[in-house]
């Protein structure tokens, strides 16, 4: 009896210390955080993590694209990440002879592999912080558009110190609001090739069914190579540049993990909201979250059943569509997730210590006096035209395909007597011409346009509508007059569209203004760039001034505590245990999952759980090799405390002695509001355990040479 209470004990105890809310910055590990980690687990030091002199961790990982993250695998610039971060790549080379999504893709050799414009590779040199040299010549008294213009040029001058002759890229960006800023310069690489993917029924198991769940069986990677110029250094694409031999590459541990272990995730989380006032967190549950929601309800279900009809489209669409559903899932479980945590009920009160923090001092009462009472008032209005500004968003500028590329041609009329910028846009129009037709299906943007239309005069305040619409209403709800103008519309043909862009001059556009598509859209956003968007810019300015005042306080009233930074797309450290969780009153959820759990789940009527056929005859053998975990079993995917958001994608999930356990690619639906509030006890992250991926490059794909590269740890 005593035993088992000291082991619940330990339990209790073991749950509370395990997950560690923030996503650290690297150079600053020593001071806040490596003692923390060592107690947790990590055998390593600080600058086996960090180090701009040696060979550290860092020089392993890159901002993959412009949101993900993936890490170096050998000494010839293996690159892994998740299959969802390539999957644009992956579908760009797809086609219905060639249709790699569904059966997967694997380069026989180097001269096989293929090649993506467009694709970058990020590595960090180094990073420092320069807040004195920013805000050098900031006085008190300066007034804000000053001040701006003062920083933008001191940036400026340190880009330009930092980059000195070399090609690194630098930027300065800054965190706690604007109370601190850091100059990072990078090594971009942009002969980045694709090497091998697994077919969708492996990488995308699950797919937007399973998306953002937890347990999970997605196989989410998909492999690249960089490759450099003869010196080693990055160079525009040419067939005579080599495998890229990074300073660094990460040790792939085959020997398994344990509940407890403690884990760190490496890599480029995009955003997070930890410091918004209560206002903001209720407008965020109140309108924001359920508005975008049901315009991408919409749009999605015509997706749907136009991609479950014709495998053209389902190609053609593919990647618009994980797009699309992927915010949506997420904005669903963070306001459930934020509504189960009282979320607004624990801002306010942090709200109510902060004021009594203020009003202790007077100098405090002169300094940050104003902050709760400003946040009230720019809320309140901001409030009010939320809604126009989420969906003319998601219902104009981002909805239908059609206005997107209208609204390319309205910025290319606008340009008209501008010769540098005419160009400059007819020569993106011209790029993106020829994709955006390969990936459009006119029926299918036919239904998604006047839908969306709907929802935007129904939702948005008359007042914030213009004239001409308000009196159209009735025809524009009813869809047939859009559908008329959008198939008279020179916009839905792309022949004409071609002809059009290549001697568009001022006679064209006045005919282009009788399109009536074209009209249309432009009256739209005509309206709100003149009477929207700017009340919403000015708001948003006031909003943010007050947020630094806030950070600035918060920084003050907490000085002898560890603040994380809010997370701005720069590399981070976040570190917890592998550990399972309870999502629900008598639940608890294992920490790994097992091929025999994707068997079990397999459905050949639902296209998300088709196993394929390959796979099914493995499990039979349980032909696993070393790739089993100790009890025989297929491990997929792991889940852990550490605390990560987007563009945590693809990164490495290392162990204690530094060496690649898995590749983080999801969280946990219930606990998707970490972005703005986490809580230990259900945020999760969500890995491939890299044993799965070896496993299918290796038994499933018949890719084993590219084992031998790696640093294989047994
Ligand atoms: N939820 C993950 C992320 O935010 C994966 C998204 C891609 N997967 C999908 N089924 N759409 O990026
Ligand atoms: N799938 C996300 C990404 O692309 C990671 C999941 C998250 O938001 O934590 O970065």
């Amino acid at each position: 009896m005593k035993k088992i209470f000291f082991t619940l004990i330990c339990l209790l105890l073991f749950k509370t210390i395990f997950a560690v809310e923030g996503m650290w910055i690297p150079t600053f590990l020593k001071k806040f955080n490596i003692e923390e980690m060592q107690k947790m687990g990590f055998k390593l030091t600080a600058e086996d993590i960090y180090d701009v002199n040696h060979a550290s961790m860092k020089d392993a990982i890159v901002l993959f694209g412009s949101g993900c993250t993936g890490e170096v695998i050998s000494d010839d610039g293996l690159l892994i990440t998740n299959h969802h971060c390539g999957f644009g790549q992956i579908q760009k080379h797809s086609t219905l002879a060639h249709d790699y999504l569904t059966d997967g893709f694997w380069a026989k050799n180097r001269s096989e592999e293929l090649v993506n414009p467009g694709l970058s590779v990020q590595f960090l040199v180094k990073m420092e912080e320069v807040t004195l040299e920013v805000m050098k010549g900031a006085k008190e008294d300066l007034k804000d558009e000053d001040l701006k213009k003062l920083i933008a040029s001191n940036i400026e001058v340190i880009k330009k110190s930092y980059a000195g002759k070399t090609n690194y890229l630098v930027d300065v960006k800054p965190l706690f609001y604007g109370n601190q800023y850091f100059a990072y310069v990078y090594e971009v690489f942009k002969d980045v090739r694709l090497v091998g993917a697994p077919p969708v029924s492996i990488g995308k198991f699950g797919g937007d069914t399973d998306n953002w769940v937890w347990p999970r069986h997605t196989g989410d990677f998909s492999l690249f190579r960089i490759y450099a110029g003869k010196d080693n250094k990055p160079a525009p694409y040419s067939p005579d540049n080599q495998p890229y031999h990074p300073k660094k590459f990460f040790p792939i541990n085959l020997k398994g993990i344990r509940e407890g272990d403690f884990t760190m995730v490496f890599g480029f989380p995009g955003t997070t909201q930890e410091y918004i006032p209560s206002q903001a967190v209720r407008l965020l549950i109140e309108k924001s979250n359920p508005n975008k929601v049901d315009a991408r309800t919409i749009k999605l279900g015509i997706m749907e059943k136009q991609m479950a009809a014709d495998a053209k489209v389902r190609i053609q669409y593919a990647s618009k569509y994980a797009g699309v559903s992927n915010a949506w899932k997420k904005w669903q479980g963070e306001t459930k997730g934020l509504i189960r945590l009282h979320a607004i009920e624990k801002k306010e009160q942090q709200e109510l210590e902060f004021s009594k923090w203020v009003s202790q001092s007077t100098p405090r009462e002169k300094k940050y006096g104003a902050i709760l009472e400003n946040f009230k008032k720019n809320y309140a209005e901001l409030s009010d035209i939320q809604i126009a500004y989420d969906l003319y968003n998601e219902t104009i500028l981002r909805g239908s395909d059609v206005f997107g590329l209208i609204a390319r041609f309205d910025q290319l009329a606008q340009s008209v007597n501008d010769t540098v910028k005419f160009n400059r846009q007819k020569k993106v129009i011209t790029e993106i011409l020829p994709p955006y037709f390969k990936d459009y299906d006119g029926p299918t943007d036919q239904l998604i346009l006047p839908a969306l239309l709907k929802l935007y005069l129904e939702r948005v305040d008359p007042k914030y509508l213009p004239e001409k619409l308000n009196s159209g209403k009735a025809d524009l709800k009813n869809g047939t007059w859009i559908q008329t103008a959008y198939k008279k519309s020179i916009f839905s043909d792309s022949l004409k569209i071609k002809s059009l862009l290549s001697d568009f001059n001022t006679k064209r556009i006045k005919k282009l203004q009788k399109d009536e598509l074209y009209s249309l859209y432009t009256t739209i956003s005509d309206y709100y760039n003149k009477n929207i968007d700017p009340a919403y810019q000015r708001l948003s300015q006031e909003i943010l001034k007050t947020q630094k005042a806030y950070m600035a306080a918060i920084l003050e009233m907490k000085q002898d505590q560890r603040l994380m930074a809010d997370a701005n797309l720069t590399l981070r450290v976040t570190y917890g245990k592998i550990e399972g969780f309870e999502p629900m009153d008598g639940v608890y959820y294992q920490y790994y999952t097992t091929l025999k759990g994707m068997i079990d789940k397999q459905d050949p009527n639902i296209t998300d759980y088709v196993v394929p056929e390959k796979l099914k005859q493995l499990y039979q053998a349980k032909d696993y090799g070393i790739y089993k975990n100790s009890t025989g079993e297929l491990p997929i995917a792991f889940c852990a405390s550490n605390h990560t958001t987007g563009g945590n994608s693809g990164s490495p999930v290392i162990n204690a002695n530094g060496e690649l356990i898995g590749v983080n690619f999801d969280r946990c639906w219930e606990g998707t509001m970490s972005d703005v509030l986490f809580d230990p006890e259900r945020c999760r992250n969500i890995s491939l355990d890299i044993r799965y991926a070896l496993f299918i490059i290796d038994k499933y794909a018949g890719a084993g040479y590219l084992l031998k590269e790696m640093n294989l740890i047994r």
